[in-house]
């Protein structure tokens, strides 16, 4: 098994570009399924979770393949099945947007439960309902989901009773081939949301009020060829950033889009950090001691994400003071928490509280990584002990990061993979 090996203490500086977002590149790939000629995506990150979902693409008789570094090509004439097996559901967490896009194009799909980091129980009750109201039977058997729209999709009038992410995706992947309209309210309002209305849209889907909290989607007869980029990944942005506030330095990050990151960048400034943006670019520097930061409660869209809970987290064990977070989103989102103490933090939790006491110094330790921004977590918090950390079951961050050892290198750490 890989190991990030990392020497810490160092300050970081220099620039970096942000790679294309995962969670608005993961439902478009899904979306592909929907649409009749050649898709070419750019910006397209080379992540684990990218090449699980081509493997779900492949299996279901499409030709994908990545043209070269970051621009993706998928051809998805022919589909020629509709289920998907349990190790390719298993793999993570989007997979269940091939429910949405299968039943969209051929109207049937036997899918088993979805896979992805552990961060709770993860239901997908609200797909569920959302897609019968759509006109689908479901079956669920042993954890096998028949579906069937035997009449072909239809529009409905959806109410989520939480803005979930991927049941807002999953209803516009079932919907914009589906006769008549579909109304979502309370949808979730994430930028990745509004990048997959713009692929579809730029595959003649008709969606308006992406990113508002009602979105609606008249159906249409078909979907064509497109050419779309996918928007930065404003998680792996805050990682970075929380690298260079851990370690202290002089980072300029570039095709990033500061304006889905304000709650973010309002987090940094608390911290004592500088921070300019304009147009794709973010300046950034911090110096030590950092300060500690007024209660952190992690919120949908455009609230304090959830996903960028653990690498601020690290970020703060050495700041002045004591900082708070509530998680709000998951049930269990802790547990890099155990890993950080065992670098020298001092965090507490209780429930979905954890409370940082900010100490003088970390140090370098073996830790595991036991999801994917958790163990991003641990690299920031590496970055900044004093001495050597090791870093064990990284595919969880390689879900996500795109060479993240070789962009860190780049600007001054001292980490390499073994
Ligand atoms: C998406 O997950 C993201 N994943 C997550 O990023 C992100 O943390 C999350 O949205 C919140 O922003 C992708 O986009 C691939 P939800 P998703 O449906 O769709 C509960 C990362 O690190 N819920 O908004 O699973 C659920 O259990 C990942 O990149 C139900 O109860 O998020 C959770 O507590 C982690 N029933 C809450 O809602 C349902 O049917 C939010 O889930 C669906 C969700």
């Amino acid at each position: 098994m890989q190991k990030l090996i990392i020497n810490g203490g160092k300050r970081l500086g220099g620039e970096i570009r942000i790679q294309g977002a995962k969670n608005a590149a993961l439902p478009i790939i899904a979306a592909c399924t929907l649409c009749g000629g050649e898709i070419i995506l750019h910006n397209c990150p080379r992540i684990s979770d990218v090449y699980s979902a081509m493997r779900i693409l492949t299996y279901l008789g499409c030709k994908v393949g990545f043209e070269d570094k970051n621009h993706l090509s998928v051809k998805a004439e022919n589909i020629s099945v509709n289920d998907i097996p349990d190790e390719l559901m298993r793999e993570m967490r989007s997979s269940v947007f091939f429910l949405g896009a299968v039943l969209g194009r051929t109207g049937k799909c036997r899918i088993t439960l979805p896979g992805g980091c552990d961060l709770g129980p993860r239901p997908i009750d609200m797909h569920i309902s959302a897609l019968r109201k759509m006109g689908v039977t479901i079956r669920e058997e042993f954890g096998v989901l028949d579906c069937t729209a035997e009449k072909g999709l239809r529009g409905a009038k959806i109410n989520l009773s939480f803005p979930s992410v991927g049941t807002t995706e999953n209803i516009m992947l079932a919907a914009v081939l589906a006769e008549g309209t579909t109304v979502i309210q309370n949808a979730a309002r994430e930028p990745e949301i509004s990048d997959l209305a713009g692929f579809l849209n730029s595959c003649g889907a008709k969606i308006s009020g992406a990113g508002c909290g009602r979105i609606v989607i008249n159906g249409v007869e078909k979907l064509h060829s497109c050419e779309y980029t996918i928007m930065p990944d404003r998680i792996v942005c805050a990682t970075y950033l929380s690298c260079a506030a851990a370690a202290g330095g002089e980072l300029v990050v570039s095709g990033c889009r500061p304006a889905d990151m304000e709650s973010i960048m309002n987090v940094f400034e608390q911290m004592g950090c500088i921070v300019h943006s304009a147009a794709d670019k973010i300046y950034f520097s911090a110096d030590h001691p950092l300060k500690a930061v007024a209660p952190i409660r992690t919120m949908v869209f455009p609230g304090f994400p959830t996903d960028a809970q653990a690498v601020l987290m690290a970020a703060l064990c050495k700041a002045k003071g004591t900082s708070v977070f509530v998680e709000n989103i998951f049930e269990n989102r802790f547990k890099h928490v155990g890993e950080l103490c065992r670098m020298g933090a001092d965090i507490l939790v209780e429930g979905k509280v954890a409370v940082i006491e900010g100490v003088e110094r970390l140090y370098g330790a073996k830790v595991c990584a036991a999801d994917l921004r958790g163990g991003a977590g641990l690299v920031t918090a590496a970055l900044s002990a004093e001495g050597v950390s090791e870093i064990s079951d990284i595919h969880y961050i390689d879900r996500g990061y795109e060479e993240i050892e070789k962009v860190l290198s780049s600007i001054g750490a001292g980490i390499a993979r073994e």
